[in-house]
């Protein structure tokens, strides 16, 4: 109604006109190829916001495989922690074909962006705990575990350095949210040597016996489409999130964006998709889905940049 209004029209629209300039040339990245914003101007608000509010306000929220982890690297698709295990310091030959061919068979199905993800939440269950009964089977070795990583592709994307320093410097709490194995997670990292006090991991974490053998998965399982069931047990109860309204998401399926459900009273949510694989069935979804998706983007550019706009407010130096 007020935009009808000639007299108050012409300065409201020279000032979201000087806004958008001002977004656009302190997050140049945000013009980048790979970045697709269906509503501009709310991510714009939102950054704004975030902003004003400082980094005391602020917590990461990230996915990790193929979000903090690459998907491809020179043309081959990058180790997800599950892949890791695929080594034969863990398994054999024959635990390796049964382990690929359940990938082939459920991860069309995970990324099928024709199923809900009610249809898809019996079928990730099953997966995920055929993988581990498989795992638990080749009596998988605590001790090998370091040396597997080492021998993998596992990669974290470009920029990887700047997000978790950057972070670490200003304090700001970042929970990784993995539906992986999360003592593969914490080695990846600790290797790259990110592995800062701020970051939390909720994740599938492996029980080993005491002659160091895994035995059994801890806890209840988390797979890509029921996060919001950890987050509303694990993430609520974390103190280092409490009283931290504003929440910067990350994430590569549209599971992951339950991920910020366990957080009390939220005032901003500005979530970042990477979309990897089945780009063309999928951009209009993930379109509708995030606030800003990265299209075959490998780098941590975008979130990078948003970080830094977000922390270089006066209030927060
Ligand atoms: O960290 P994130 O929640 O992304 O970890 C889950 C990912 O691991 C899924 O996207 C899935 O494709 C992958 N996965 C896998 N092998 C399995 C089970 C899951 O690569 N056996
Ligand atoms: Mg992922």
């Amino acid at each position: 109604m007020i935009y009808h209004i000639p007299w108050i029209y012409t300065p409201l629209r020279t000032v979201m006109a000087i806004w958008h300039q001002l977004i656009k040339t302190e997050i140049p990245e945000l013009s980048k190829g790979s970045v697709l914003i269906r509503e501009r101007s709310r991510v714009e608000e939102t950054l704004q916001a975030m902003r004003r509010a400082g980094v005391s306000s602020l917590q990461v929220i990230s996915d990790f495989d193929r979000t903090l982890t690459r998907f491809t690297h020179n043309g081959k698709t990058v180790a997800t922690t599950h892949n890791i295990l695929d080594n034969r310091l863990l398994m054999n030959e024959d635990a390796t074909r049964k382990m690929k061919e359940l990938l082939n068979t459920y991860y069309p199905i995970e990324i099928d962006s024709n199923r809900s993800a009610e249809e898809k939440l019996p079928l990730m269950v099953e997966w995920w705990t055929k993988v581990h009964e498989l795992l638990i089977q080749q009596k998988i070795r605590k001790d090998m575990l370091t040396q597997a990583v080492k021998e993998s592709n596992a990669m974290l994307r470009d920029g990887y350095k700047e997000f978790f320093e950057h972070l670490a410097e200003h304090q700001v709490p970042l929970l990784i949210f993995s539906a992986g194995v999360g003592d593969i997670l914490e080695e990846v990292i600790r290797q790259n040597q990110v592995f800062h006090s701020n970051v939390h991991i909720i994740s599938n974490y492996m029980d080993f016996d005491q002659t160091g053998v895994l035995q059994a998965f801890k806890g209840p399982l988390i797979h890509t489409f029921n996060k919001r069931e950890g987050a509303l047990s694990h993430a609520a109860g974390l103190r280092e999130l409490q009283g931290r309204p504003n929440v910067l998401l990350l994430g590569d399926s549209l599971g992951d964006l339950t991920m910020a459900d366990g957080v009390s009273k939220p005032h901003n949510i500005l979530t970042i998709g990477f979309l990897n694989d089945q780009v063309e069935e999928r951009k209009e979804l993930y379109a509708n889905s995030f606030g800003i998706i990265l299209v075959k983007d490998e780098t941590m550019d975008v979130p990078n940049a948003i970080l830094r706009y977000i922390t270089s407010s006066r209030d927060n130096k």
